[in-house]
């Protein structure tokens, strides 16, 4: 909100924060997200623990359907729109008010009765009290728009959306609104930020919300049940999981609400979601269809990975036509035969699997199918390694580093949002790079040319100019980025950013022993091993040395110098639950400031495990390894008597 930001304001600081085309805004309330639960005895749990935090009194709840879209927050002042943003980390986001005016069932303004201005809290510079209506909802494409916007971009030969909510965001993401203006995106409004006391309107439940919002013209969930007891919740769940296939809009669960506004400002929230709500998600959908070919991927590490060609079905919000089958065993293991009537199983974002062959509509004309001997991309030898224990022997590998496949996996890896992030390295340009034997590895890149990258089919002089300037900013990436980015087996993003964090850069990690890298956090045996053997190769080594002639960063800006010494030095301690009279942060703190670290998994590594109320699975864990717990009182003496 242009409003709160302030001239010292770090967003305000050149350089200080990469530049978005959009404004980036604070959100006045922040916006959180839900946690998640499956099953019935979890809806009771989470029922239970609301009851205890609010002992004796009367809990009425409410169910909605939960949209699968995009989050966003409107701004009203004087019943005129005048901010839109998405989420963004919760704190702040990008405002996309201009995007967001394009919805049609958006309304710009709406009609309230102003109160008196001197009963006003909210004045502006001349004393002015403006009337705010801060509302939060979901942007959602419906399935019919979903599937023609799709079917156009399959028409102009541009990259399908996976489904209609990455469809959505896409679609959000646009700078031209004139764009985002043709694409079919719908609203639905379930909660609130701030509302100022001029609007004289204070909603004090959920019902009372939803209700005046519709008032007010807005779209609201179209239905909604109120509940008394957790029967009555998956009562409503049920009946909302028959109802929901009927709706012309993804939804992938149902939340659960406290009525009471008062009652959720009690029990609050915890870093990333009100206490006073949950998101119950339902079951993946299965689908039956018929399993028409069989062929094999290899994947950058050379893994060989049976996919099931299918005859094209939608299921869970997209068309599919292609599912993993996993690895031969799963193969066997299922018996599954090219010709097969099988069942699918999709959830949201997951990767769609097989489960099952329907045997009833077996023919007897359905054939086995052979796994290949060799890889099927170059020839090579394929072997499977009892060396990989996380393998379980099961995954047949291409013993070929240059397999063509594996190339390009590597490259596109390196490429990918989560690694150097480099835009436009995707398959197509990776694919046309290295069948052209222009790049043969990832340091190959930062040797190419304009001319020669531009006279690539279906590039262009403009596209081939942005790729070479995401290739030069991918130069100042982070030493993690670079590290996950090489595609190390095992050595997820996860993991490069604990290495990021205990070594100052790339090279040092390479210099490590695997007992050395051992000693960091979240670094075992089998991660230590698989480092130390990708940097004894010589070609690795050639590979590192290039990449830092072309003069990219090998340097960790996460790199953390030792904890201060003092009486609890080497000691690892893990939170879990709420503590009666300090936060997380404030435990945090004096465990630092005594020489401690904290850690988020328990492991034979930790030292003790500061426990609160609804400690969970963390707690459990620490009982079976034996693991000291403390509860607050404990952990206060040992601190002071320290
Ligand atoms: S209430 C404090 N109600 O689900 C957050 N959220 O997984 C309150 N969502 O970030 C959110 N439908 O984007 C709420 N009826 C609904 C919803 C809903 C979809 C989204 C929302 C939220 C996400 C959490």
């Amino acid at each position: 909100f242009p409003g709160l930001k302030t001239a010292d304001s770090p967003s305000q600081r050149v350089g200080g924060q990469p530049l978005s085309a959009f404004k980036q805004v604070t959100h006045a309330v922040p916006m959180m997200s839900l946690d998640n639960t499956y099953s019935a005895e979890e809806v009771a749990e989470f029922v239970n623990r609301v009851q205890k935090l609010l002992p004796g009194e009367k809990l009425e709840w409410v169910v909605e359907p939960k949209l699968d879209g995009v989050a966003v927050t409107l701004r009203y002042e004087d019943g005129v729109l005048v901010l839109g943003a998405t989420r963004g980390d919760g704190t702040m986001g990008d405002d996309i008010t201009a995007n967001l005016k394009t919805i049609r069932s958006l309304p710009l303004s709406f009609e309230f009765k102003q109160t008196p201005k001197k009963e006003s809290a909210h004045h502006d510079l001349f004393g002015q009290g403006k009337a705010v209506l801060e509302v939060r909802g979901e942007v959602f494409m419906p399935i019919e728009g979903f599937r023609k916007v799709n079917a156009a971009r399959e028409a102009a030969g541009e990259e399908l959306f996976v489904n209609a909510r990455n469809s959505t965001a896409g679609s959000l993401k646009q700078l031209d609104s004139k764009l985002v203006a043709q694409r079919p995106l719908a609203m639905v409004l379930y909660g609130s930020g701030e509302i100022s006391p001029e609007l004289g309107w204070k909603p004090e439940s959920q019902v009372e919300l939803i209700d005046g919002l519709k008032k007010f013209g807005f779209k609201t969930p179209e239905k909604r049940w109120v509940c008394h007891s957790t029967e009555e919740l998956l009562a409503a769940i049920a009946e909302l999981d028959q109802l929901r296939k009927g709706f012309a809009y993804e939804t992938d669960g149902a939340v659960i609400k406290l009525n009471s506004f008062v009652q959720r400002a009690r029990i609050g929230s915890t870093s990333k979601a009100p206490r006073w709500a949950m998101a119950y998600k339902y079951a993946a959908e299965r689908v039956e269809t018929r399993l028409k070919a069989i062929t094999i991927q290899v994947g950058r590490t050379g893994a060989l990975t049976p996919v099931a060609e299918l005859e094209p079905v939608f299921v869970a919000g997209s068309t599919v036509a292609r599912a993993t089958l996993h690895n031969e065993e799963e193969l066997r293991r299922k018996d599954i035969r090219v010709g097969d009537h099988v069942i699918i199983e999709k959830a949201g974002e997951v990767i769609p699997a097989v489960v099952e062959v329907v045997l009833s509509k077996r023919t007897g004309t359905e054939q086995p199918f052979q796994f290949p001997r060799e890889c099927p991309e170059c020839g090579s030898k394929i072997s499977r390694g009892a060396d990989d224990p996380e393998d379980q022997g099961v995954v047949w590998r291409c013993v070929n580093l240059d397999c063509p496949a594996q190339v390009r996996g590597r490259i596109e890896h390196w490429c990918a949002r989560g690694a150097m992030d480099i835009e436009g390295g995707g398959e197509v340009l990776v694919g046309q790079l290295v069948r052209s034997g222009l790049v043969k590895d990832v340091a190959n890149l930062y040797q190419l040319t304009l001319e020669p990258l531009a006279a690539l089919e279906r590039m262009g002089e403009k596209s081939a100019q942005n790729f070479l300037a995401g290739l030069e900013t991918s130069k100042t990436r982070d030493a993690w980025r670079l590290l996950f980015g090489l595609g190390i087996l095992h050595v997820g993003a996860g993991v490069a950013k604990a290495l990021g964090r205990a070594y100052t850069d790339v090279d040092a990690i390479f210099q490590s022993s695997a007992e050395q890298l051992q000693a960091v956090e979240d670094v075992g045996e089998v991660i230590a091993r698989s480092l130390v053997q990708w940097g004894q190769q010589e070609r690795n080594r050639d590979l590192l040395d290039r990449l830092r002639q072309s003069g990219l960063n090998f340097k960790s800006s996460l790199y953390q110098a030792a904890a201060p010494q003092g009486p609890f030095s080497g000691k690892t301690f893990v939170l879990t639950g709420t503590l009666p009279t300090l936060t997380r942060e404030a435990a945090t703190a004096k465990i630092e400031a005594l020489g401690g670290k904290t850690s988020s998994s328990v492991s034979k590594k930790t030292d003790y495990v500061l426990a609160g109320e609804e400690a969970g699975s963390k707690l459990e864990k620490a009982q079976k390894l034996g693991v000291r717990i403390l509860d607050e009182a404990e952990f206060l003496k040992l601190c002071g008597a320290l």
